[in-house]
């Protein structure tokens, strides 16, 4: 199984929803993530994504940005989106119904339908753990309804 995180920049969300997916799957499973948008590629996280896994033991800290490519939409079966204009984003960029199948909203797993994950980074490190706490509730639900 080969699951993709996506947001916005690749700096905030989606590396803390890889990062603890990857505590989640056993060995063999593939968990990565990219952003829709160019504008940070090549970082590192955000200091305070990176510091808010920390806390909770997860290190984040080698994962690189990128953006997500059409290459992904074959590699990858599940490909998860934080919040809707990354999910529309996403999926204009299906080539088929097969790829565009493997597109959902993240916290659809929640059952909370149109729910979006907040983007962080104009907040506080407050706003980093409320975000962690959710995504740490969707990955837990994900990799259940995978594992089962
Ligand atoms: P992310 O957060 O999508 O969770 O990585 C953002 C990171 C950077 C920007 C916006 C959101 N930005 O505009 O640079």
């Amino acid at each position: 199984m080969k699951i993709l995180m996506v947001c916005l920049g690749n700096i905030c969300r989606s590396p803390l929803a890889e990062g603890i997916m990857k505590t989640k799957v056993p060995e063999g499973f593939l968990v990565d993530s990219a952003g829709t948008i160019s504008l940070h590629e090549g970082e590192h996280p955000d200091k305070r994504a990176i510091k808010t896994a920390a806390n909770h033991g997860i290190d984040i800290s080698r994962q690189k940005s990128r953006p997500i490519t059409g290459n992904d939409f074959e590699t990858f079966d599940k490909i998860y989106c934080m919040d809707i204009d990354v999910f529309e984003d996403v999926v204009s960029k299906a080539k088929n119904e097969t790829e565009r199948q493997k597109v959902s909203l993240f916290l659809e797993a929640l059952d909370h339908k149109n729910a979006e994950v907040p983007d962080p980074y104009w907040g506080d490190m407050n706003d980093f753990e409320k975000v962690f706490q959710l995504l740490e509730q969707g990955c837990a639900k994900i990799s259940n309804q995978i594992l089962k």
